[in-house]
């Protein structure tokens, strides 16, 4: 059988522990027997981002940002821990953070619906996508203690004079925060959410409390419904979906009685919390995708999880583990099928797409990794995560 050629190449982005493992494996068992892979390579590895004083997330974010399409393993963000075990010449930050920062994206984390496994919210049948801002508010905010009674005021010192309000009269001890958000930011924000439900064919939702925030929360309702008018709606309207916006009190009693299939787009906290809850009710951290959005059409994909340290330790022992593969390469799929999207390259792309079915076959057919089984409806066979890659390979 002659392989699938790619026409440009993708940025891949090797990471740590036991997704390192599946890595090389996945590639192994369901991808080079069928695909001429073309990548640029970057190890992000933590030894490798030490050696290199961690210029190569640098060289990595520079990468994706030329080619368009990335794919990342999970990786370490080091802590006091990892400085001892690896030999740390400093505490270098998350690359997620690093290649956020320098690629301006919002991120999307939908998990993977499989049918037999178990939702925690039955009439979840679709997909539900959180995108949170990742930019402001409370992540930033300045905090003080007020050591007793005096006069809080918001001021702002600009180049026309000064501005202030009253925050509060303290008659005794209290606290205080101020936050902040930036138009550009924000507008950047709501862009990449209106490109992303456009791409995926989804309905978006936006949610904040403007009712009680008449300024600040207002700010984002105002420039999601604006962009929309402006820029989006015949586009909506010929693609047959919309954008609504609601109290996020409200959108979270709608979500719970939707059958999913929307983008959720929240602010930075909203996003914070209510992506763990939803991630949680659809079961498994190991089905859950991610994908970074850029304003300038770049997309990175990667597994939502983290390099599962326990596993590996065992595999260190000489074990098999029986660890899931399936958000890596739900994130392989994702980028090969943007690649061949954006090159005109139908064969790349249907390639992604029946690599997918067949993934999703092979649980539906009882065939499952150890977390899985505990979602399971039915009889399944355990086996450990290269025998469930052959099981793919095999159905494909
Ligand atoms: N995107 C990323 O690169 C990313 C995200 C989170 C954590 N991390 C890093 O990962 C390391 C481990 O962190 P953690 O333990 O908090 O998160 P983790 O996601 O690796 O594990 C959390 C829990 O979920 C289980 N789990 C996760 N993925 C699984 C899979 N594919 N199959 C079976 N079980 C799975 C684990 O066994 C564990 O109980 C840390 O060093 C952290 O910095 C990286």
């Amino acid at each position: 059988m002659s392989k699938i050629k790619m026409l440009n190449p993708i940025a891949e982005l090797d990471g740590d522990e036991m997704t390192r493992i599946l890595w090389k494996q996945i590639k192994e068992i369901v991808l080079e027997p069928f695909v001429e892979l073309n990548t640029e390579y970057y190890d992000l590895g933590l030894r490798e981002r030490d050696r290199t004083d961690d210029e190569i997330t640098k060289h990595a974010a520079e990468a994706i940002r030329r080619l368009g399409v990335g794919v990342k393993c999970a990786t370490i963000t080091p802590n006091a821990g990892r400085m001892t075990e690896y030999d740390l010449k400093r505490m270098y930050p998350s690359p997620n953070g690093t290649l956020r920062a320098m690629l301006d994206g919002t991120v999307f984390r939908s998990p993977i619906i499989v049918p037999g496994l178990k939702s925690y919210i039955p009439g979840w049948v679709r997909p539900i996508t959180v995108a949170r801002h990742a930019y402001g508010d409370v992540y930033k905010a300045v905090e003080m203690a007020v050591p007793g009674k005096g006069k809080a005021e918001l001021v702002f010192t600009g180049e026309d004079g000064v501005q202030r309000k009253t925050i509060y009269e303290f008659s005794g001890k209290g606290i205080l925060q101020g936050m902040h958000n930036r138009l550009d930011s924000i507008e950047s924000f709501a862009r990449s959410c209106f490109e992303y439900a456009l791409d995926t064919k989804q309905d978006l939702w936006f949610s904040s409390k403007d009712t009680i925030s008449k300024i600040y929360d207002e700010t984002f309702r105002e420039t999601f419904q604006r962009l929309y008018d402006s820029e989006y709606k015949s586009r909506y309207e010929a693609a047959g979906i919309t954008y609504f916006y609601t109290l996020i009190d409200d959108a979270v009693a709608r979500c719970v009685k939707s059958q999913g299939g929307f983008v959720w787009a929240m602010k930075n906290y909203d996003g914070d919390v209510l992506s763990d809850m939803i991630s949680s009710a659809f079961g498994s951290l190991a089905l859950m995708t991610s994908v970074l959005v850029c304003p300038g059409g770049q997309y990175e994909y990667e597994a939502a999880h983290g390099t599962v340290t326990r596993h590996y330790y065992r595999y260190l022992k000489g074990e098999k583990t029986s660890t899931n593969p399936m958000a890596t390469l739900f994130a392989w799929t994702g980028a090969l099928r943007k690649r061949g999207e954006k090159d005109g390259n139908a064969d790349l792309a249907s390639f992604a797409d029946r690599l997918e079915k067949a993934a999703i076959d092979t649980i539906v057919s009882g065939t499952v990794t150890g977390d899985m089984a505990a979602l399971y409806n039915g009889a399944c066979t355990v086996v450990d995560s290269e025998s469930f890659l052959k099981a793919i390979a095999e159905k494909l």
